[in-house]
């Protein structure tokens, strides 16, 4: 399918291939940018291009491929580093130089790398069309071989195998390989979906035991400039209980990016002790990458991520911020002349998330096994205003609210989520499991920690007119109990050795603290002078 380029805006470029269908690969130039299309018109298509068009003239050839922009899926995904095409950053450095130049490509799995095969049929036998005939290793994941083909196999191999090789031909000559390819906007098929019951420990005190996450479960971290929303999702991608993490840096500064690179290669998973890179995959598309690519980034992630699901996995896809994805979206969308919507997104700005957080959840995967795809996207809204369309299109489709308070993080207390403002729907179950399985007082403190927050924020109000010296001493002593729960318990130095707490300090902590409230209660009313009673341990 072969046209020429008709008319080029931006991002967006016009081609008159005949008979291209939605969504279908493009080339285009002499240098073969690669594009989508995303409209269709009597003779003539809209492609969307990934990368910058810049040089691109009127007439240079254009190429249909007839299928969509699909993630390679194989053994060599974990530890990789891709760009929202999925181009193997690492393996483009080596070969092109540290910048990405247009049309350059790569497969994104190292098709010369070898991985232990291990057949479960032997030549001879007859197999059906997407039967499983091996598994590969990699690490501690089996990846399931299924025949493209039915037929009777001629050859089938065993042991190290090169992923350009094939593990298996059949009768018709057909040649069977260990990897596949996956339309990114299409998710990937599951038997049933079933309700999240287990939580996703994250190891952040304020998260865990007050807004708890659950493994299939989504969330979002809104929060206004420096509020530390990258952090706290490197602290998740870090010392989250979960067998695989996608981490999306999705139009984000990269030198952050880099920094937990580096960081990733050297530190060990604190619940395995393997190297934490082996159970990381990272999609880069930082502010200094063609803006494009980055609307596919996320689409490129999340099927990474179900194809580790599908093994049976608990993964975890962390993007952070989806705001610079919608900004893309809007950018694009304006460039086709679509009607804009609030503030220039696109009208189906909130259906599309919608769409991809359904993505997430607990599945009985296609071969009977139980997988989970948890999703976490921080949301920087301009100038912290969480009633932007973005932030409210979230807010909509997820679970899980942590709202990161400016106040908070200029008082630096971090992490800087509001405890009066966020919330979590999984809060009763995820309460019900660490109750049952981490502290018997889990949800009776829980609901005392709550109390004492609250209480002590409205009489900070009163404190605020009548001054500290015309409170009574009970009251006092919720102040003091509620500043102890802020500085012992939900401030977490991520740079500090506190920067991971299991549910079992967490319910220790949270334990001597509501035990000292407990005991300090009925000093002042028996006559102690306050003085006595406060007695701050030092921290
Ligand atoms: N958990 C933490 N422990 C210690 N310091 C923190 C923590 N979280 C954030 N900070 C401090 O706050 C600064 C800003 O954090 P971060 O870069 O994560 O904010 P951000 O919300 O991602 O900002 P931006 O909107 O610019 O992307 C960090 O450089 C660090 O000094
Ligand atoms: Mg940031």
């Amino acid at each position: 399918m072969k046209g020429r380029i008709i008319g080029i805006s931006g991002p967006t470029v016009t081609v008159d291939i005949p008979d291209l269908k939605l969504y279908d690969r493009v080339l285009l130039g002499g240098e073969r940018l690669q594009g989508e299309v995303v409209r269709l018109d009597t003779g003539r298509a809209m492609v969307q291009v990934y990368e910058d068009t810049r040089g691109l003239a009127l007439g240079e050839p254009a190429e249909g491929l007839g299928f969509p922009l699909s993630a390679k899926l194989g053994p060599g995904l974990l530890s990789g580093i891709f760009d929202g095409l999925q181009r193997p950053l690492d393996r483009m450095a080596a070969a092109h130089g540290p910048f990405i130049l247009p049309g350059k490509h790569l497969p994104p799995l190292n098709l010369d790398e070898g991985w232990d095969f291990t057949p479960l049929k032997k030549s001879g036998e007859s197999v059906a069309e997407g039967e499983a005939i091996g598994t590969f290793r990699e690490g501690s994941h089996e990846h399931p071989v299924h025949s493209s083909a039915a037929g009777e196999l001629t050859t089938i191999v065993s042991g190290k195998v090169k992923l350009e090789e094939p593990v298996a031909v059949n009768a018709e000559n057909i040649k069977l390989y260990g990897h596949g390819e996956w339309p990114i906007r299409l998710p990937r098929p599951y038997r049933k979906k079933l309700a999240p019951t287990v939580p996703l420990i994250t190891g952040q005190r304020v998260i865990d035991f007050l807004f708890p996450l659950a493994k299939g479960g989504t969330a979002i971290l809104p929060g206004g400039f420096g509020t530390g929303k990258t952090i706290l999702e490197q602290a998740i991608a870090k010392y989250a209980d979960i067998d695989v993490v996608v981490y999306v840096g999705c139009g984000e500064r990269g030198n952050e990016m880099a920094e937990m690179l580096e960081e990733f290669g050297e530190l060990a998973d604190p619940w395995t002790g393997r190297r934490l890179m082996d159970r990381t995959v990272m999609v880069a598309n930082t502010s200094n990458m063609p803006v494009a690519a980055r609307e596919a980034s996320i689409y490129t992630a999340v099927t990474i991520a179900e194809y580790y699901r599908d093994m049976g996995c608990h993964v975890l896809l962390l993007a952070d911020s989806i705001s610079r994805w919608a900004e893309a979206l809007r950018e694009i969308s304006s460039a086709m002349e679509e009607m804009p919507g609030e503030e220039g997104y696109p009208t189906y700005l909130a259906s599309r998330l919608a769409t991809f957080f359904s993505r997430a959840g607990v599945v009985e995967t296609m071969s009977g096994e139980i997988g989970s795809l948890s999703i976490i996207l921080s949301v920087s809204p301009p100038g912290g205003d969480l009633t932007e369309p973005a932030t409210q299109a979230c807010l909509r489709t997820s679970g899980a609210f942590l709202m990161l308070d400016t106040d908070l993080a200029h008082r630096r207390h971090f992490p800087a989520i509001n405890w009066s403002q966020s919330f979590s729907l999984y809060d009763a179950d995820m309460g019900a499991y660490f109750e049952k399985e981490t502290s018997p007082n889990w949800n009776r403190h829980r609901q005392r920690c709550r109390n004492i927050l609250q209480r002590a924020e409205k009489l900070r109000e009163v404190a605020a007119i009548v001054g500290a010296e015309g409170m009574q001493d009970s009251d006092q002593l919720i102040l003091e109990a509620a500043e102890r729960i802020r500085l012992e318990f939900l401030c977490q130095n991520s740079y500090s050795d506190d920067a991971f707490s299991t549910p079992e300090l967490t319910a220790e902590k949270i334990g001597e603290i509501i035990g000292w409230t407990d005991e300090t209660e009925s000093k002042p009313a028996a006559g102690e002078p306050l003085e006595s009673i406060i007695r701050r341990p030092k921290t």
